[in-house]
């Protein structure tokens, strides 16, 4: 990075969490803070954008606050100022763009507009020094299920998306159906861990396609059809969904991965890549084809700030210019923007 860049202050707002975080050129975070809304959209089974915007537009500015004094610095100390800018539900991410451009022009500092799939793609680099570009990504978390390959910051090709709902989205609906409430994927992990796999017979939707992309609507009404018949305990239910995503991960990476290239990794990023099952079953198939699995700590694979300032940094490193402070928000905004619409859907970015 340039000599001057040492500090970055980095904004999430394009969900349900209010986060900030300060990090440096060096992959230290001096300090971060977030608010999870989850409180707030659980009577809802799912996040209610109205209810999102109005929450980060009252907790922004005091997470910022914290964590400015909580690392003893002022903003004057900071080298640029790092934001989501989508993809998301347009009012948060509103929120933390247009608070992250007064900041910046009231100190003076770059703006740096950030991809929050850019975020967590890059996350894993925050953690671990190591991990050398280009690696194999499987992006999972509520609003997306992609596997891409990392070519460099801003590189990015997407081999497969899902044509219905997002990995997260099943989760989060399984959940719901099961009466677990909101969020629900780490719920439902908690559930799956004492119930059998094999109990309940489920689909596992495009697998074997020939068309590389994920489906997991299917999935989910399944799981509502087990449900209502009664005759399954709740926690072999999720065990059983669990394992027919996990299959469904893996046979799409097998099929992405013929025409993935040479890697240096296969690394799994978003909220989604929380969930223990899913990682050992991503390290083993990693480990089927001689590669090094990396996942970012789990407070890293969630929605944070410090993924933000982390991808804002990187960006700086890479030569990318600041960016305009008439630059909008962006309520889809995808990674490869080359990349084909899935059949179906082309609703996720
Ligand atoms: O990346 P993220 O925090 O927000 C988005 O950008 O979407 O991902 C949130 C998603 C939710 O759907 C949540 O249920 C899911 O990640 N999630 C999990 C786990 N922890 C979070 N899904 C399965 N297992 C988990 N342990
Ligand atoms: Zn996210």
């Amino acid at each position: 990075m340039s000599p001057g860049t040492k500090v970055v202050l980095g904004i999430e707002s394009s969900c349900d969490e209010t986060a900030a975080a300060l990090v440096t050129g060096g992959r230290c975070i001096l300090a971060q803070a977030i608010a999870s809304q989850a409180e707030a959209h659980a009577p809802y089974g799912g996040v209610v954008p109205e209810i999102a915007a109005r929450a980060h537009a009252e907790r922004l500015a005091p997470l910022i606050e914290q964590v400015l004094q909580e690392a003893q610095l002022d903003l004057a100390d900071c080298d640029a100022v790092a934001a989501t800018a989508g993809p998301g539900l347009i009012g948060g991410v509103m929120v933390g763009l247009v608070t992250a451009k007064a900041l910046a022009m009231a100190s003076d500092k770059p703006l740096i507009a950030v991809n929050h799939l850019e975020g967590h793609a890059l996350s894993p680099r925050l953690a671990d020094a190591a991990l050398e570009f280009p690696y194999a990504l499987l992006l999972v978390s509520g609003g997306h299920c992609q596997i891409l390959r990392v070519e460099g910051v801003g590189r990015y090709r997407r081999l497969a998306t899902t044509i219905d709902d997002a990995l997260g989205e099943a989760f989060d609906k399984t959940a719901k159906i099961l009466g677990l409430g909101y969020p629900g994927g780490p719920a439902v992990e908690a559930l799956a861990a004492s119930g059998d796999p094999a109990r309940v017979t489920l689909p596992r939707p495009l697998l074997g396609s020939a068309e590389p992309h994920f489906s997991f609507a299917g999935l989910k009404s399944a799981v509502l059809r087990a449900r209502e018949t009664g005759r399954h305990a709740d926690a072999d239910i999720a065990a059983s969904f669990q394992q027919a995503a996990i299959a469904c991960l893996v046979d799409r990476l097998d099929h992405a991965f013929a025409d993935m290239g040479q890697v240096t990794a296969l690394v799994a990023a978003g909220g989604v890549a929380a969930n223990h099952a899913i990682r050992a079953a991503l390290e083993h198939f990693a480990g089927s084809r001689g590669l090094r699995f990396v996942a970012p700590p789990l407070a890293l694979c969630t929605d944070n700030a410090a993924m933000i300032a982390w991808a804002g940094i990187e960006r700086i490193k890479a030569g990318f210019a600041a960016d305009p402070l008439d630059i909008p928000a962006r309520p889809r905004w995808p990674l490869d923007p080359e990349a084909e619409p899935a059949r179906g859907a082309g609703v996720k970015a």
